[in-house]
């Protein structure tokens, strides 16, 4: 089989660029390890940028988003048992985000590449890519038992941070940037009303908590546990008694409880690999990098490194420019570092550190009252949390 980019991983990163190149006439074949059922089963961010939904529209599946996605124009931080509002629109000159699951995205994503006639492979397992450094790359994997070799021009990395892309690029050619958090977010979905039309970032002495949502009858939540709790080890009763705790009490004895439908923990970790491109393979998403979740910065940093590389391709295809190939790491990664400066001070700020000293912990007072008492601290927060243009 012969195609022009072979992309790794049906995550909303590999479904998008297939879907947006599809649309310029670039030929794509997407390797997913796993089910579609068990892509669409996982449940991941809530918070996207403006500039996604741009990205969505342009790949023709922006309808239900902007039909169904609710528009935000502040949230909370919680603390000291009152919650103070940051004003996105206000401290942005008319800036906002979209509430909107990575499951529902994912989903209209799948259902573009059904009606365009795209190849998504599922359940390949062993995929691997190879010559990626030579002008002829390709990729092979069992399918059904069958060996596929599938010939490309580029092979994309969208497998996620634990996929075999950037496993398969010699230690010797990237660096690695890391930091590991001593703490999970341990999250819970449930049929019920949200507690807050607007989010919630709650600090307290703890652990950090947030109530987010889906929509006006789906509730999403979330709490700092260490790392090395399991789920098992939370049942609803107990994760809801620990949210009720870290809010302020007007917000807990309004919090309506109901059966979790789906919990999960995530570690929180801090990633970059640099560069994002070895030969011809280019890596994308969380391939390439890991935030920790506060600040919902990870999908839409995806975004922004497909809306690169998906311009460079189009202009290599039909105009033989390679400029944007060329310099797809460095773009990628100057906006990169800026998500992650922002979700690691984000975490900094309302996360309960188990070795933190006495300093630190006045450290971490005086940032939060000095945010509430500066309009620029404040402007700079909400800047970056609608996201930097690309
Ligand atoms: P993934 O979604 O990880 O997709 C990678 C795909 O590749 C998967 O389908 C995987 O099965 C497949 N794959 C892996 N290995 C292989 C292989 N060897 N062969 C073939 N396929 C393979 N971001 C935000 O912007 N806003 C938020 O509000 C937000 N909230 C979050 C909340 C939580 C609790 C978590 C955990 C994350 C959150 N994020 C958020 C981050 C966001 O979910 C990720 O950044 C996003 O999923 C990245 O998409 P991706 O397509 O690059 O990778
Ligand atoms: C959600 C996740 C985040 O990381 C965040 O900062 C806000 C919302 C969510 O899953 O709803």
């Amino acid at each position: 089989m012969r195609t022009q980019v072979g992309i790794i991983g049906a995550g909303p990163s590999g479904l998008l660029l297939s879907q947006l190149l599809h649309l310029r006439g670039i030929e794509t074949v997407v390797l997913e390890k796993h089910s579609r059922e068990y892509v669409l089963g996982r449940i991941r961010a809530g918070v996207l940028e403006h500039s996604f939904a741009a990205l969505m529209r342009e790949a023709q599946v922006g309808e239900r988003l902007d039909r169904e996605g609710q528009i935000h124009e502040g949230f909370f931080i919680a603390h000291d048992g009152i919650k103070e509002r940051v004003d996105l629109r206000g401290l942005t000159g008319g800036k906002s985000v979209i509430v909107y699951g990575q499951t529902e995205l994912t989903r209209d994503l799948y259902e573009a590449r059904d009606r365009f006639g795209g190849v998504v492979m599922h359940n390949a397992e062993d995929v691997r890519p190879h010559d990626v450094d030579g002008p002829q790359p390709y990729l092979t994997c069992r399918v059904g038992g069958e060996v596929v070799r599938i010939d490309c021009d580029y092979i994309v990395g969208c497998d996620g941070f634990h996929g075999v892309s950037r496993q398969s690029i010699p230690k010797d050619k990237i660096r690695v940037f890391e930091r590991d958090y001593p703490f999970g977010w341990l999250g819970v979905l449930s049929r019920t009303k949200p507690v807050s039309p607007e989010l919630i970032y709650a600090t307290h002495e703890r652990g950090f908590a947030l109530c987010s949502l889906r929509s006006e009858a789906l509730s999403r939540y979330y709490i700092q546990v260490p790392f090395t709790d399991s789920v098992d080890d939370w049942s609803d009763e107990e994760f809801f008694e620990e949210l009720r705790r870290r809010l302020p009490g007007d917000v807990s004895s309004a919090l309506i409880t109901g059966p979790s439908i789906e919990k999960s923990i995530a570690p929180l970790r801090s990633f970059v690999v640099e560069p994002m491109r070895f030969g011809n393979l280019f890596l994308a998403g969380d391939a390439a990098h890991i935030v920790p979740p506060t600040g919902a910065r990870g999908l839409n940093t995806a975004a922004s490194d497909i809306y690169y590389l998906y311009h460079a391709l189009v202009d290599h295809y039909s105009k033989w420019d390679n400029r944007g190939l060329e310099t797809y790491s460095q773009r990628a990664l100057a906006r990169v570092w800026k998500g992650q400066r922002f979700s690691w001070w984000m975490t900094m700020l309302l996360h309960r550190f188990p070795d933190s000293s006495p300093f630190d912990r006045r450290l971490q007072e005086t940032e939060l009252a000095y945010l509430f008492s500066s309009e620029e601290a404040l402007a700079s927060l909400a800047e970056n949390y609608v996201g930097q243009p690309f």
